[in-house]
């Protein structure tokens, strides 16, 4: 069966207080909209719509970014989950297949669930996913005979005996495309709220003798954001789990808690984290590498037996081969360290590519940017770059190539030469004393003339 999943991501979000729409607040370094995508993801879709409303090109450019496959609709004004359901049907028009409707703002559905519906919709002709709620509150609910649904009705429209249910709706749904929107177009507003409520599709769908049945999930994974307390509470939930999922995966953490991690964070078996990491998104880190203490790390790759930190930062781009050591304050963007190389203290190491068993000294520079363009940095293979040693890109230093300390250097070296780019020393013998001695005497004259 093929699938279409519509995400909801139309509401304000009002109780944010934000000028940024809901589902665009950052969730483990991503939107929350991306958790959305991802969920939608499992089920393999054909075709991704997502209904945006307020800030739509906002919304848009971040759907777009992380599912450029998507169709953005706009439903300029917010009617209800059923009217924005209805604001994917021209998208949908040739489209035959299943529909799942989710929400933008429920980041954790997870792969299980979703395959739980899609088989659950073999035997049911409408699939709605629940959840028992410790606190039903203001959650729909589901008002079922054993695992037959016959209708869902609002919190606010409910009895006091349909308040006492605590089966509650996710939200999410699954049908047949043309099922569903025929359900929508007889979907109404005259309810406590004024909306067309999407879960009003069960009653009709029953009405007309279709079948409707509930999936269960837990309660954790049905998490809708609507405040920035349920921000925190999504992050640290979210958090848990990840440092939970890297612990049974064979990955050392020797403070759990103060470790951070992306949504898509990857990290190989007998990797060391210490205390107090964040990962930023589109980080790998192989089998065996150690990330030390207060590094930060985006978008990019530690390969095996690495060692970076403490108090690193990996760039995007930063690609780091077999052996590599990265020390304390080095910061690398865009570069290719190979195998071996060591660039231990102090530096910056941006848009350059280093070979094998170089040593970079302390506080290099690569000065890549001249206000205007970036250029590169080339180091061959054991190299050794003195301390202090200003590579003003473009440049490129030739294998076994060495510079002298608080060089600044503007030409390439050639293989194996020596560079020393510097003033030469001078020597004046005695001459430290000497004015040392005169300076004493100008200062005693100076104390003298104030008395
Ligand atoms: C909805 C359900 C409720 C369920 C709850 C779970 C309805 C009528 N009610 O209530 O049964 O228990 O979710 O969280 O469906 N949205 C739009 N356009 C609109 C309205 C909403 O895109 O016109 C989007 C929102 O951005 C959000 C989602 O739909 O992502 C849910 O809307 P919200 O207003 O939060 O629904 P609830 O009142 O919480
Ligand atoms: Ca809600």
């Amino acid at each position: 069966m093929s699938i279409a999943v519509v995400i909801l991501a139309a509401g304000k979000g009002t109780r944010m207080q934000s000028d940024l729409p809901k589902v665009l607040h950052p969730l483990a370094q991503v939107p929350i909209l991306a958790h959305a995508i991802r969920s939608a993801r499992f089920s393999d879709p054909e075709k991704m719509v997502i209904v945006a409303g307020h800030g739509f090109s906002q919304v848009a450019k971040a759907a777009l970014e992380f599912a450029p496959d998507a169709i953005v609709v706009e439903q300029a004004e917010q009617l209800g989950t059923g009217h924005a359901v209805a604001q994917a049907k021209s998208a949908l028009e040739d489209f035959d297949g299943d529909v799942i409707v989710l929400y933008g703002d429920t980041p954790f559905i997870s792969e299980d669930t979703i395959a739980a519906i899609q088989s659950a919709r073999r035997s049911s002709d409408l699939v709605v996913l629940g959840f028992d709620a410790a606190d039903p509150a203001r959650y729909g609910r589901l008002v079922t005979q054993g695992d037959v649904l016959d209708r869902i009705v609002e919190f606010k429209d409910a009895t006091p005996k349909e308040r006492a249910i605590t089966l509650c709706n996710s939200g999410v749904m699954a049908a047949k495309a043309s099922d569903l929107f025929s359900w929508i177009d007889q979907v109404g507003n005259s309810n406590a709220s004024g909306e067309y409520y999407l879960t009003d599709c069960v009653g009709i769908a029953r009405s007309a003798g279709k079948t409707a049945t509930v999936v269960r999930c837990d309660e954790a994974e049905t998490l809708g954001i609507n405040s920035r307390a349920e921000l925190a509470s999504a992050e640290a939930a979210f958090q848990s789990r990840m440092r939970c999922e890297m612990l049974d995966t064979g990955i050392t953490l020797y403070a759990p808690d103060t470790v951070f991690f992306a949504y898509d964070t990857v990290i190989g078996r007998d990797c060391i984290i210490e205390q107090n990491v964040v990962f930023g998104p589109d980080v790998t880190i192989e089998s065996g590498a150690t990330i030390r203490a207060f590094s930060h790390l985006e978008g990019c790759h530690v390969s095996r037996d690495a060692v970076v930190g403490p108090y690193a930062r990996l760039r995007p781009g930063a690609e780091l081969s077999e052996g590599v050591k990265i020390g304390n304050f080095v910061e690398v963007k865009n570069a290719l360290i190979g195998e071996g190389s060591k660039v231990n203290h102090l530096s910056y190491i941006g848009d350059a590519e280093i070979g094998k068993g170089s040593n970079i000294g302390a506080g290099t520079i690569t000065c890549n940017y001249d206000g205007v363009f970036k250029h590169r940095t080339t180091i061959g293979d054991n190299v050794f770059v003195g301390s202090n040693t200003m590579l003003v890109a473009p440049v490129t230093l030739g294998d076994h190539s060495m510079t002298a300390s608080g060089s600044v250097i503007t030409k390439d070296v050639p293989a194996s030469d020596l560079a020393i780019a510097r003033a030469e020393q001078v020597n004046k013998t005695g001459l430290a004393v000497k004015l040392f001695d005169m300076l004493k005497m100008r200062k005693e004259k100076q104390n003298s003339e104030k008395k």
